[in-house]
Parts: structure tokens; sequence; C-alpha cells
């Protein structure tokens, strides 16, 4: 693939403008400056760096972030900052969309990409996608609760129950809670009908998709290896 089409399928702008990024020396391949943007290279792990900075070919981009609180999960916030901010110029040139929305105060998980067909799936309700929540309550965590939790809790917008696939005490106030389905507010909204209150809420995991213990608050990377099969494959 010529290298102007490689730079613009991987967000670093338009035809014209990645042209001209080649044409002052700005680009690398393999270690050495290329200044011939039509100079053919194989894309599949390519590895160039672009004003100093090395990127790897993605034919599509799969991130994942840890949201920090405070950051909307969209492209044009009303009250907070965008989570896109953290991210890499190169990926929100490139289209890349968040899988499912956190609220603001929500920390954790958070998939992007610009794969459609991934994005349907994940948050499709037919594919029953499990989220798993590190929830802090207001009130102390009791029997009675999570049972109602397991049971199924009735929501304001709908008369059919909603249950937690799986709810596990952690602390006197504190729980991790697994759902399959992506209403709005929705753990606030089961924790609440359940009789408690959410006070900090953290996304875990979405389907075998753990958050990387080492991947810090605000930061993002890729997702790649089997964690991507995994993800896939759901
Ligand atoms: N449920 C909520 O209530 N908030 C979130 O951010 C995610 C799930």
């Amino acid at each position: 693939m010529q290298l102007d089409r490689i730079l613009h399928s991987q967000g670093f702008g338009s035809r014209k403008e990645v042209r001209a990024l080649v044409r002052h020396g700005l680009v690398s391949v393999a270690g050495e400056i290329c200044e011939n943007p039509f100079a053919e290279f194989e894309p599949e792990n390519l590895v160039f760096t672009v004003d100093g900075e090395e990127w790897r070919y993605h034919a599509q981009a799969y991130v994942m972030l840890h949201k920090p609180s405070g950051y909307e999960v969209s492209q044009k916030p009303k009250h907070h900052r965008s989570v896109f901010e953290l991210l890499a110029d190169p990926l929100r040139v490139r289209g890349i969309q968040a899988v499912g929305r956190l609220d603001e105060d929500t920390t954790g998980l958070l998939i992007l990409t610009d794969d459609g067909q991934l994005i349907h799936r994940l948050s499709s309700p037919k594919h029953k996608v499990p989220k798993r929540y590190a929830v802090t309550l207001k009130h102390p965590v009791n029997e009675e609760l999570t049972q109602a939790l397991l049971a199924g809790v009735v929501l304001h917008d709908d008369p059919e129950p909603v249950a937690a696939a799986a709810v596990e005490p952690s602390g006197e106030y504190e729980l991790t809670l697994t759902i399959t389905s992506g209403k709005y507010h929705q753990v606030k909204r089961m924790i609440a009908a359940a009789g408690n209150r959410v006070e900090a809420l953290h996304r875990t995991a979405v389907g075998g998709l753990a958050l990387p213990a080492d991947l810090p608050a605000g930061e993002w990377r890729w997702i790649s290896g089997t964690d991507l099969e995994r993800l896939r494959s759901v």
C-alpha cells in the first residue's frame, strides 16, 4: 500500500496533509526517513514514526481506556471534558467510537474501536455481554440486597424486572455486580430500586476483557492478542 494511503487510514490527516508530512521528512519507516509519499509498503505490522512518535499499523483500531471520573463519554460533552481528549489524535481522526457509555462519575474499563460490527455485537442486548462493576454503596451490603438484585428489580421505564447475572459482596459497603444488559444508569437504578445507593462505580471487565491493573486512570492502550480474540468471539 502507498505510504500516503497508510498514513491516511491510520488517522494522520487527509491524503494531501499526509503527503506534506512525508515530503517534509517527518515520517520514518523501519528506522529510515521516507520522503516519497507514494513508496509502497506492506501495511500489516508496519512500524513507522510520525514526527518522532512510533506507531504500528492497525487495519482496525481496538483500544481500552481506563476512564477517570469527571469525563463524559461523548464527542460533544455538555458539562465536563470528553474522554476522546484522552486518546491520541489519530485515533479520533480515524473515527473511533466508544462501546456503550459510562456515566461522568463512573471509572474503569471503556472499549473504543472503529469496528462497527464489534460495537454492534458488544452493545446488542441479544448477545448478553457481561459487564462487571465494583460498586461502593451508601449503606452496608446485606442478604436482602443481594437477593433482590439476583431476583430482579423493576426500573421506572420498564415493567420487566432486571436481574443481575452475578452479585458478590466484597466488603461491608462493596459488592461486585455483573449485568448483561446496558440500560441507562442501570447499575445505579438497580441498586436504588433494591433500597441502597451507589456512592462509587468502577467497571472492571467487559466480556472476557478485564481492566489491566497496570493501566492508570486516564491512560489507554491497544487491545491485542488473546484479549482481542476473546472480545471478538463474543
Ligand atoms: N450503570 C450505571 O448506573 N452507570 C454507569 O456508568 C454504568 C452502568
